[in-house]
C-alpha cells in the first residue's frame, strides 16, 4: 500500500502510516499537472485544503481506494467523481473545531475593539486614542448561524464572556439546545437582533450566498459579521456595499470566495479584518486532524 501526503499534513500522519507498514510519500506542494501524473501510483491520498481533487484529477486515480481530508470541509474534493470511481472519502469532523472556535472568539474581540486597526496605527507611528473607542461584548447579542460542533463551542465561550447567544440551525430543535446558553430563533429574528453574527455552516448549494443584500438589509445598523466557515456563504459584493453604506460596522473574514482573495475589494476596507483561512491552523489541531485521518486510512486498509 502506498499513500501520498500533500499540503504539509502533520508528519504524525506519516508516522502512523509507516508503523502500520504502509509506504508514505511526502510531497507538500504539487501542481495539478504533477498530481495528475503521480496519482495513479497511489492507493490513498491525504490532503488538507490546498490540493484540489477535482474530477479531472480523480479520473486519473485508477488505483486510489481512499481519500483522507485532514480537516472538516470536503469542498476541495469532487465527491461525485470519487463515488463514480468507488473511492472512499474520510475526514476529521472534530479535530480542528476548538481551533476554529478560538479564532472566532479572537475575531469577535478584534472587531469590537478594532485591535487590528490600532495595531496598524501604532506601527505606522500613530497614537490617536480617540480613534479607537471600542465596544464591549458583554451583554451584546451574538447570532450563531449553524449549531454544529464549532457553532456550539463558540456559543459556550461567548456565553462565558457574558454575551447573549441567539442560535439558528434548521436541523436543531428546542431539545437540541436544552441545557446550553443558546436560545433558538428564526434566521430573520437572529439577523434583526444580533450585534455580532458568526457563521458556522458548510458551503452547499443551499448555503451559497445565504447572506446577501436582503439579509444584510435586515440586520441591525452597526452589526459586525464573522465568517470562519467558508467563503461564498456571504455574497462579497453585497457585503462590500453594506460596509461602505455604513450598515455593517465591521467584518472579520477568515475565508473567501476565491482564496487567496487578492482581487477582493473587501481588502481595501479598514472595516474588514482579513485572515488567510487559518481558523483550524493551530499546532494542536493540525496534529489532531492528521492523526484522525491517518488512523482512518490504516483501518480502511486493515478492513478490506
Ligand atoms: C476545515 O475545513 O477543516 C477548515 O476550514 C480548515 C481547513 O480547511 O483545513
Amino acid at each position: 500500500m502506498k499513500v501520498l501526503l500533500t499540503d504539509s499534513v502533520d508528519m504524525k500522519a506519516r508516522d502512523i502510516l509507516k508503523s502500520a507498514g504502509i509506504e508514505a510519500d511526502v510531497r507538500p506542494t504539487m501542481l495539478e499537472e504533477e498530481l495528475k501524473e503521480a496519482i495513479a501510483s497511489y492507493d490513498a491520498i491525504l490532503v488538507r485544503s490546498a490540493t484540489k481533487l477535482n474530477a479531472s484529477v480523480i479520473e486519473r486515480a485508477e488505483n486510489l481506494r481512499i481519500i483522507g481530508r485532514a480537516g472538516v470541509g470536503l469542498d476541495n474534493i469532487d465527491l461525485d467523481a470519487a463515488k463514480k470511481m468507488g473511492i472512499e472519502v474520510v475526514n476529521s469532523p472534530s479535530g480542528n473545531s476548538n481551533a476554529v472556535a478560538e479564532h472566532v472568539i479572537g475575531l469577535i474581540f478584534s472587531l469590537a475593539r478594532n485591535i487590528h486597526g490600532a495595531h496598524s496605527h501604532v506601527k505606522a507611528g500613530g497614537w490617536e486614542k480617540k480613534l479607537f473607542k471600542g465596544t464591549e461584548v458583554r451583554e451584546k447579542k451574538l447570532g450563531v448561524i449553524g449549531l454544529g460542533r464549532i457553532g456550539r463551542l463558540v456559543s459556550s465561550a461567548a456565553a462565558g464572556l457574558g454575551m447573549e447567544v441567539i442560535g439558528y440551525d434548521p436541523y436543531v430543535k428546542e431539545e437540541g439546545v436544552k441545557g446550553t446558553a443558546i436560545s433558538l430563533e428564526s434566521i430573520e429574528n437572529l439577523m434583526r437582533n444580533s450585534d455580532f453574527i458568526t457563521i458556522h455552516v458548510p458551503l452547499t448549494d443551499g448555503t451559497r450566498s445565504m447572506i446577501g443584500k436582503k439579509e444584510l438589509a435586515m440586520m441591525k445598523d452597526g452589526v459586525m459579521i464573522i465568517n470562519a466557515a467558508r467563503g461564498g456563504i456571504i455574497d462579497e459584493d453585497a457585503l462590500y456595499d453594506a460596509i461602505t453604506s455604513g450598515k455593517v460596522a465591521g467584518a472579520a473574514l477568515d475565508v473567501w470566495k476565491d482564496e487567496p482573495p487578492h482581487e477582493s475589494m473587501l481588502l481595501k476596507l479598514d472595516e474588514v479584518l482579513a485572515t488567510p483561512h487559518v481558523g483550524g491552523n493551530t499546532h494542536e489541531a493540525q496534529v489532531n486532524v492528521a492523526v484522525d485521518v491517518a488512523e482512518k486510512i490504516v483501518k480502511f486498509f486493515k478492513d478490506i
